[in-house]
């Protein structure tokens, strides 16, 4: 299984990659926050306690993220693999995936940290926020995700360089450059993978 992870700051790029790396791949494209904006949508009683942490530009708190993505996750089992968009987003939540990924014998691939330069990253943002409807793209609450970003998700970067898997790509290119050196990281560890197993044959 290719299991991979794309992470960085909001506006980073990470869905735009996610969708175009699983349709190349055939993987399943699971992303936390279209997951929790799809149960917002619902009106169900779990999309209002979301709403109530996303329109502020909060984490939703870790029992609520790990339940819905290992749900998705298990739906999906007999996949190829799966691209995971946003999740994790803590430490915790990353030392939680590994134990349930490793226990199933599918561990994390590589795991992709997105650089964007900041004022690209609110030019972005701010482009959307014109036609997304999506009501955490305004100014105030796009800077509180990135402040949240810098002192809760951005330590994933040590901890998944300590294990050897992670992978810094430049996001301040156009999508088409951006995806070929993503893909680029994919096939090189795909073609490792096929020679291994050949020697050991
Ligand atoms: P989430 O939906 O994950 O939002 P985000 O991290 O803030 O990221 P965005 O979706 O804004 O940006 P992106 O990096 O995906 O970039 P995109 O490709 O869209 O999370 C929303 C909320 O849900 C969180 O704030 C939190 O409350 C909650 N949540 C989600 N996951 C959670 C978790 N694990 N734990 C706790 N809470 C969680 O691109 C952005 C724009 O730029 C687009 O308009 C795109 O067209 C454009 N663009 C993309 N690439 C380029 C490029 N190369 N050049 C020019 N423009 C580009």
């Amino acid at each position: 299984m290719l299991n991979l992870i794309l992470f960085g700051p909001p506006g980073s790029g990470k869905g735009t990659q996610s969708s175009r790396v699983a349709c190349r791949y055939n993987l399943v494209h699971l992303s936390s926050g279209e997951l929790f904006r799809e149960e917002v949508r619902k009106g169900t009683k779990l999309g209002y306690q979301l709403a109530s942490y996303m329109l502020k530009g909060l984490l939703v708190p870790d029992n609520m993220v790990l339940k819905k993505i290992y749900k998705a996750a298990i739906h999906h089992e007999d996949t190829t693999g799966i691209v995971f968009d946003g999740f994790p987003r803590t430490v915790n939540q990353a030392v939680l995936l590994d134990r349930f990924l490793n226990k199933k014998n599918i561990p994390v691939s590589i795991v992709f940290f997105m650089m964007v330069d900041e004022k690209e990253l609110i030019s972005r943002m701010m482009g959307r926020a014109e036609d997304s409807g999506r009501l955490d793209d305004n100014e105030e609450v796009i800077l509180r995700r990135m402040d949240v970003y810098e002192k809760q998700t951005r330590p994933l970067r040590d901890y998944y360089q300590k294990q050897n898997k992670l992978s810094c790509i430049s996001g301040m290119a156009p999508v088409k450059v951006v995806a070929e050196r993503i893909s680029s990281v994919i096939d090189n560890y795909l073609m490792k993978k096929e020679i291994i197993k050949l020697v050991a044959e």
